[in-house]
């Protein structure tokens, strides 16, 4: 033998001395489910160990994250049924919560980096990430809106606003209606290559967010499909987005890799609640080791080539 492979194996020095990837708290974006009320911590029934958080406990989450180095966060809303209308007024509420919330992050910690999903979901009562209409969820009357959120988004503190709709040309109408309204520090991080998943179904139990008709697969891409991840993600590179995501994440390697090979801005991929609730739920019954399947999991995406990544599990994974 000219070479043993297993030289490089040996010992853990040599193995740390030749690894290929690491994963440090500076990778994480850490998403945040955030309610209304007082005092409120709600376990998501699907998510075990995530919970919805009321302003004041996102108070306390927000120093925790900081204090254990992780810097960027990814805000969402539950609305109430009440709030939920066609219009999906609740989204463009300038008290709505929202905006509190970015508020409240930056009140609490002006150096975390904030950024907020945009669509039109949680303010449905359909549950699509668009307006409606009979049974056809609307591209342009949709962009509009996404457009004026991100606006409003910004003006409360927004660093980032992520939309997540997969409508057509929405980053672009973000980009501009951000540049009109002086916003010129704000980011785009877009959803590009989103594909329709069964892997959200525990993250539209945080939000009470189901699709009340159909599905998705209108706007969300077909997993069958891989080139036209490329053209969607080139189409948000030209539009204007400044991150592009890859999502899910763990299914979806091959399409973070062909991402990374393709573009020169920062590609971010989503580990999602359903890639969360099967280690969980396999941990729970013991068969498999929590632990070692987080960091193997988060290194597979980072290794396929995701510059950042967003993971209920950053906690788990930097705490230990
Ligand atoms: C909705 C949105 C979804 C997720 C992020 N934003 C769900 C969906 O598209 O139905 C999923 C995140 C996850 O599953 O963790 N705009």
């Amino acid at each position: 033998m000219n070479r043993r492979n297993r030289t490089l194996r040996k010992s853990p020095a040599i193995r740390e001395l030749v690894a290929e990837t690491t994963i440090t708290p500076n990778d994480f974006i850490v998403p945040l489910f955030v309610t209304e009320g007082k005092n409120v911590k709600e376990e998501i029934s699907s998510m075990p160990n995530y919970y919805r958080l009321s302003l004041d406990n996102l108070k306390t989450e927000i120093n925790e994250l900081w204090s254990l180095g992780l810097k960027s966060v990814l805000l969402f809303v539950k609305v109430p049924d009440s709030l939920k209308d066609e219009n999906c007024s609740e989204a463009l509420n300038k008290n709505g919560l929202m905006v509190r919330a970015i508020q409240t992050v930056k009140e609490t910690q002006p150096e975390i980096f904030v950024m907020t999903d945009v669509a039109l979901d949680p303010f449905s009562p359909h549950g699509h990430d668009g307006l409606v209409k009979g049974y056809e969820i609307l591209n342009d009357e949709t962009v509009k809106v996404l457009a004026e959120m991100s606006v409003l988004h910004a003006s409360a503190g927004a660093d980032f606003v992520a939309p997540s709709d997969m409508m057509d040309g929405r980053v672009k109408a973000i980009r501009s209606a951000l540049e009109l309204n002086g916003f010129t520090k704000t980011g785009i991080l877009s959803y590009s290559a989103k594909y329709a998943s069964c892997f959200y179904g525990p993250f539209r139990d945080a939000l009470d967010s189901a699709p009340g008709f159909g599905d998705k697969k209108t706007y969300q891409m077909d997993y069958r499909n891989r080139t036209e991840a490329i053209k969607e993600v080139l189409d948000d590179v030209n539009e204007g987005a400044d991150i592009v995501m890859v999502k899910p994440a763990g299914a979806y390697l091959d399409i973070i890799r062909e991402v990374k090979n393709t573009v020169n801005i920062p590609v971010a991929a989503y580990q999602v609640s359903g890639e969360y609730a099967m280690i969980k739920a396999a941990s729970q019954r013991g068969w498999l080791n929590e632990q070692a399947a987080i960091i193997e999991s988060l290194t597979a995406i980072k290794r396929a080539g995701a510059d950042l990544i967003a993971s209920y599990f950053a906690k788990d994974f930097v705490r230990r």
